[in-house]
């Protein structure tokens, strides 16, 4: 059978191997996937050791996605302007093409809950690999991105890094309240950071938050995330909130038109993962 395969340290909760088996029985695709926990220092020597074995693709998770668009022999436009890989496929002359479905994933999933349009104003928490990860397709879309993050330095980085669209800027956490500096509406607020996996909240002042505002957290559990909980705390209605797994089950099904050439119907996996049948 054809061999699939999830690289990350830690994958033992990840949904993505459950999601794949629900694409091939819908799509009747015959695929084995299976997770592998790599060590730190092991990425590029397990994925060729994957490959060597029979492999044929794979996705590649926190926190190899950087390291993953380094080893790539050919890079789609979505990998080689995010600077990040979370697929990659063997081609038929036995190159390591990369490609990143996390942005045009996050993207559908915020267009099925109505949260965003071409001209909506996003403020991004964190300036991480996730968070460079779903910039571009953001931007392709028209929308205008604020980065802030804890560690200021870390947000610079990312808008020089997408300096040549100018749609990009960045803002101190203290000056995000301070009216000379930030005079935007922000739409939606999207939490890029790690900080859920640690039950923390980013650091961000209350007057963000507006009665219409969207709040997406790209993690995901089966109750609220702890940043989900503080923005429904203060105001934020509970049907503008969203955590990741409907990204999460998008940017899969964009993997898998990469591997087997077929969308899978991600709508009937998302309402079954709602129905807690996942
Ligand atoms: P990832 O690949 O998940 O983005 P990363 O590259 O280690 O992982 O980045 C994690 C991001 O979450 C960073 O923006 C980090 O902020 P720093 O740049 O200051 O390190 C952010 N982050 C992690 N824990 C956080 C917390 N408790 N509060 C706020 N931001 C946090």
């Amino acid at each position: 059978m054809k061999l699939f395969a999830l690289f990350g340290n830690p994958i033992k909760h990840s949904k993505s191997p459950i999601i794949h088996k629900l694409f091939a029985k819908q799509t009747r695709i015959l695929h084995n996937y299976i997770k592998i926990n790599v060590p730190i220092n092991d990425f590029s020597k397990s994925i060729r050791n994957f490959f060597q074995n029979g492999g044929l693709g794979a996705n590649i998770t926190l926190p190899f996605k950087r390291e993953a668009y380094k080893i790539c022999d050919i890079l789609t436009s979505r990998a080689k302007y995010s600077g990040t890989v979370n697929t990659i496929k063997i081609t038929s002359s036995k190159k390591i093409l990369g490609d990143n479905t996390d942005g045009i994933g996050l993207l559908k999933d915020l267009k099925n809950l109505n949260f965003i349009t071409s001209k909506s104003n996003i403020l991004l928490l964190g300036a991480g690999g996730a968070a460079q990860g779903i910039i571009y397709s953001l931007i392709q879309f028209g929308c205008n991105i604020t980065i802030v993050n804890r560690t200021y330095q870390h947000a610079i980085n990312i808008v020089q890094y997408f300096k040549n669209t100018k749609k990009i800027n960045c803002l101190k956490i203290k000056d995000l309240s301070n009216y000379s500096f930030n005079q935007i509406h922000y739409d939606i607020i999207i939490n890029a950071t790690s900080s859920s996996i640690k039950g923390d909240i980013p650091n961000i002042p209350l007057s963000i938050i507006k009665p219409d505002i969207f709040c997406y957290d790209l993690f995901y559990n089966n109750r609220n995330t702890p940043f989900l909980k503080w923005c429904v705390s203060h105001g934020v209605k509970n049907i503008n909130i969203s955590d990741g797994i409907g990204m999460l089950i998008e940017q899969a099904a964009y993997a898998f038109y990469l591997w087997h050439g077929i969308m899978p119907d991600t709508k009937k996996t998302i309402i079954k993962y709602k129905k807690k049948d996942i």
